[in-house]
């Protein structure tokens, strides 16, 4: 079952989502060569919690941390470590929090220094995949005109989408209905409606879109090694018109 959320429920999650894209800025402009994937953790805890809101993907399922952090081939899911970032790699930050009992997630990549041309293609190509998608999400629309903007465009691109990982309605759990696939014929699916709260995530591989998850049980890496990039925002549908990114980031928007 979808989960509307009211105009009253919806600003709450608004909270929730600024809460993170505030962070995921903080935490995105320490990303520098020489710093590890677990002090960026610790700074995204402490800075969510001085917010007031409660890091929701720790404990969730017994993942150990606050953020998410995959490192190149890394798809999503790494758990932060002692790793210390170098010039040249990417970082997908993935981060949630949770404000009166409702949940906002979102997700950026972001270059370690310098990087080649063909990898900063990549993660442009994925984030613009992104705001294709959120176009789509309007009443009139169904799901799967999401989905379909971001394989049209990541595939048009040379890249694939990763079809084992989805994006997810989102309210008062992290994963609510419907499912959102980053593939698949346009014009099928539930009907997007207003007060659907969406959390939309394109993950796309520079080489083949098969994945592994490694021992650890967490982190997803691309079967080929290829590098993957991945962007997540989540957006409330309205009654008319573009739907609300809960967690636009205030700087660096397309
Ligand atoms: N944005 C990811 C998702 O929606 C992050 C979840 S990490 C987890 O699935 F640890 F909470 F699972
Ligand atoms: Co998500």
């Amino acid at each position: 079952m979808i989960i509307l959320k009211t105009p009253a429920e919806i600003e709450i999650m608004a909270e929730a989502s600024r809460v993170v894209a505030e962070v995921l800025e903080i935490v995105r402009k320490e990303v520098r060569a020489g710093i590890s994937t677990d002090d960026l953790d610790r700074l995204a805890e402490k800075e969510i919690r001085a917010r007031g809101a409660v890091p929701a993907f720790k404990g969730y399922r017994n993942y150990p941390k606050t953020l998410c952090a995959s490192v190149n081939e890394q798809v999503v899911h790494g758990i932060p470590s002692g790793r210390k970032l170098k010039e040249g790699d990417i970082i997908g930050l993935d981060l949630g929090a949770i404000v009166g009992g409702f949940y906002g997630d979102s997700a950026v990549t972001v270059a370690v220094g310098q990087v080649s041309e063909k990898i900063a293609a990549l993660v442009r190509v994925t984030e613009e995949s992104l705001y294709l998608a959120i176009e789509q999400a309007v009443v009139g629309n169904r799901l799967t005109d999401v989905s379909h903007a971001v394989q049209r465009h990541v595939e048009s691109g040379g890249y694939s989408v990763v079809t084992e990982f989805v994006g997810h309605g989102i309210g008062r759990q992290l994963h609510e209905e419907p499912q959102v696939p980053n593939y698949g014929k346009p014009g099928q699916g539930p009907r997007i409606q207003s007060g659907m709260v969406l959390a939309i995530e394109p993950m796309v591989n520079m080489g083949g879109s098969a994945v592994r998850v490694l021992e650890d049980r967490w982190t997803a890496v691309t079967a080929d090694g290829s590098l993957s990039a991945h962007f997540e925002h989540t957006i409330a549908i309205q009654p008319s018109g573009p739907a609300r990114i809960l967690s636009r980031r205030v700087a660096n928007e397309i």
